[in-house]
């Protein structure tokens, strides 16, 4: 099946080109002031509540194939197999990133969100007895042949995690750091650029521009994760990796964030897990539901959310399951 040859429901265009820009805000109602108006209409609070007059017996049982080729995908992940020690964690999962784009990763706590992240960017390496079979194609070659650099790769491929994370140093320090290691700069002159611009991209120059010697671990929850996109963004990854990266933060700080990936996946391709499926919603153009090491189902966010193929995401979506 090809989900390009699905039909689609009524397309509902707003900024982040998903149809669910003015969806409310997760949780809490409000509406910060000075951020993208996010009304009544949209997706709203409850996903589940836009699903098609489906019935549930029409949706199918078997795995949607979800290796339908995406033109110009960043990644071309085949046949993705993760083990540790003798436990297979990912099963056969087969999914394109597509560039200028954000996918969300959705699915149940353990079914294998984080560690499918974490093999694009050859972080499982790191982790004992964990083993990647199958193919990920970067740039025509597999980020897993051994004569691939996993440090030039991972330069690439920026990643933000769940709790911020800035390093004991200095704000200017924090995002100076990845150009620094690089050499992506040849003077103070330039790399002060590349700081003071990575910081207004991520939002956060305005609240930091007088204290860049202070340490970035003294900034809130918010501004920390803020900083850590700045360090992200400051190397230019063509990719951003993020995992849950809104899950420590209140709604306001959410809300930055959120707006803050709208702005960025112009220029790079995002993926991010969320538990949130408001937020996959809000911020996503693709959505992928995993279940059990499986990816079930992968497509439109509006489409999966709308009409979602297979039973158990729709299970998922509507709450019957995690
Ligand atoms: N380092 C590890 N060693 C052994 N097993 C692991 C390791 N990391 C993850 N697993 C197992 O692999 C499976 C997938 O875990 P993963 O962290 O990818 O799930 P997840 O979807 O990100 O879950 P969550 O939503 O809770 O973050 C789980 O069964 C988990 O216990
Ligand atoms: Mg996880």
């Amino acid at each position: 099946m090809n989900e390009t040859q699905e039909p689609t429901p009524e397309p509902r265009r707003t900024s982040n080109g998903n149809g669910n820009g003015n969806a409310a805000h997760g949780g809490n109602g409000a509406v910060p002031h000075g951020l993208r108006p996010r009304g009544e209409g949209g997706l709203n609070l409850k996903p589940s509540g836009r699903l098609n007059a489906i019935p549930t017996e029409a949706r199918g049982t078997a795995p949607v194939d979800s290796s339908a080729p995406i033109e110009n995908a960043v990644f071309r992940c085949r046949d993705v197999n993760v083990f540790y020690g003798a436990k297979q964690a990912l099963k056969g999962v087969s999914i394109d990133v597509a560039p200028r784009q954000v996918l969300a990763m959705i699915g149940p706590s353990g079914c294998g969100k984080s560690t499918f992240l974490r093999c694009l960017n050859r972080m499982n390496d790191t982790i004992p007895g964990a083993r990647v079979t199958g193919s990920i194609v970067l740039d025509g070659r597999d980020i897993y042949d051994p004569e691939r650099d996993a440090a030039q790769l991972r330069a690439r491929i920026g990643m933000v995690f769940q709790k911020p994370n800035p390093f004991p140093k200095s704000i200017y320090d924090n995002v100076a750091y990845g150009p620094r290691i690089h050499k992506l700069t040849r003077s103070r002159a330039e790399l002060d650029d590349v700081v003071c611009s990575s910081l207004t991209r991520a939002g956060l120059w305005d609240e930091v521009k007088d204290r860049l010697g202070s340490p970035g671990t003294g900034l809130s929850g918010g501004q920390q994760q803020r900083l850590c996109i700045a360090r992200t963004i400051a190397i230019q990854p063509e990719v951003i990796l993020m995992d849950e990266p809104c899950s420590a933060l209140d709604p306001i700080a959410t809300a930055r964030i959120e707006d803050l990936i709208d702005e960025l996946r112009e220029q790079y391709a995002i993926v991010i897990v969320t538990h949130s499926m408001q937020q996959a919603a809000r911020v996503s153009q693709r959505t992928a539901y995993f279940h059990l090491g499986e990816l079930i189902e992968v497509g439109e966010t509006d489409r999966v959310f709308t009409n979602p193929r297979h039973r158990l995401t729709e299970d998922y979506i509507t709450g019957r399951f995690g």
